[in-house]
């Protein structure tokens, strides 16, 4: 049933560009110029009501919620918050009827997103789910439903369902702002394009897996470590730290890469590995300070970045790891691949449980 893996976790890592291609099929016209999503059932009137948007979700889909924030702010010019679900009703959020609430859940049934669903429709706001599992909880009580189709997630530590969980995003994101009119056509074929080319673009991360492995070794030599990133790298940098913590229980921390100086980098010690994510093209020179300033302290710097941006950015970094390049707005696609492949083989060197780290269960139904 591990299809010739050793552990689930690296099944469903490898299954990733299947799943980007399963939850795009049937969303997107045949000519490549629109995303059609008639299937959630929200009405053009329903869309243009909208005033504001709250994403709430836990732990990973929380992480991708924080991209879907980005996404939708860009595209469709609505202001977005995004809550972890586990504090969201106690901060007595401002619910109104012009709010859509996106709850996400692989599993559909953890318990605290539920409650939030709940809570947000007994406000009068209309819930929108994005969920792997077709029936369940959330997907039955939500008003309007979009399915990733990553197949079932076994291992603990999520991976594809994260993923999926983007192309949801984007897709959803489109969809408002060609309702809204907020895009160029331009655009939206070029956002189209370039989210076709993911699934092949995943795939020569992963052929690549033989250098994170050595990454991985050298990581897990070390008990703690940061990732930096800023902007949509910084929304990765949170999951590439936890996926980190939950099978390696190395610690790390991730910070927006501009924070550190405001007390962080304190803790900067010679030899202290840092990963650094560099994708966003108007955000490299900002970044690239940051690097710096770690590189001052005796950090050890894994660059993440774009192919074409080994001069600019690996004269900063001490290794560089390049990512096949697409739009800016897409790279969380591809960037938490080779995080996720660090966390994979650190948890082995270490020689722990992969697929069922300590304390955890896949799905939590307790708040
Ligand atoms: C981390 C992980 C958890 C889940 C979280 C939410 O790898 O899997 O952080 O993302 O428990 O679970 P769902 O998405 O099922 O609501």
């Amino acid at each position: 049933e591990k299809a010739g893996f050793d552990h689930f976790m690296l099944k469903e890592i490898h299954e990733q560009p299947k799943a980007y291609r399963d939850t795009m099929r049937g969303r997107v016209s045949d000519d490549g110029l629109s995303v059609t999503l008639g299937e959630i059932g929200m009405s053009d009137e329903q869309i243009k009501g909208i005033r504001k948007v709250q994403i709430v979700a836990c732990g990973t889909a929380y992480h991708a919620g924080l991209v879907g924030k980005t996404i939708i702010e860009r595209l469709a010019r609505i202001p977005v918050e995004t809550d972890v679900a586990s504090e969201y009703r106690y901060r007595s959020p401002i619910i109104t009827p012009d709010t859509l609430v996106i709850v996400v859940s692989q599993s559909g049934e953890t318990a605290d997103t539920l409650a939030a669903l709940r809570e947000a429709q007994r406000n009068g706001a209309r819930v929108l789910a994005i969920t792997n599992v077709v029936g369940s909880s959330v997907a039955r009580e939500a008003d309007h439903v979009l399915i990733t189709w990553a197949g079932p997630e076994i291992a603990v530590a999520s991976t594809k369902a994260y993923t999926s969980q983007l192309i949801a995003f984007y897709l959803f994101g489109i969809y408002l702002a060609q309702t809204l009119g907020t895009v160029e056509q331009a655009a939206v074929t070029e956002l189209l394009a370039a989210m076709n080319q993911l699934p092949e673009q995943v795939e020569s991360v992963l052929e690549q897996s033989a250098v994170l492995k050595q990454v991985a070794e050298s990581i897990a030599k070390h008990k703690n470590l940061f990732f930096i990133g800023r902007g949509v790298d910084y929304a990765v940098a949170q999951e590439g730290s936890l996926k980190l913590k939950e099978i390696s229980y190395i610690h790390s921390e991730a910070y927006a890469a501009g924070e550190l100086k405001h007390g962080t980098l304190a803790l900067i010690e010679d030899g202290i590995p840092v990963i650094a994510l560099v994708t966003q093209e108007e955000l490299y020179e900002k970044t690239l300070s940051n690097i710096k300033e770690v590189k001052a302290r005796g950090a050890h710097v894994l660059g993440i970045a774009n192919a074409g941006s080994e001069v600019e950015v690996g004269k900063s970094v001490d290794e560089l790891f390049a990512i096949p390049k697409t739009l800016p707005l897409l790279s969380p696609a591809i960037s938490v691949i080779p995080l996720q492949l660090i966390s994979y083989y650190a948890s082995l060197a270490v020689g722990n449980d992969v697929d069922k780290p300590r304390n955890l269960a896949k799905s939590v139904t307790v708040e």
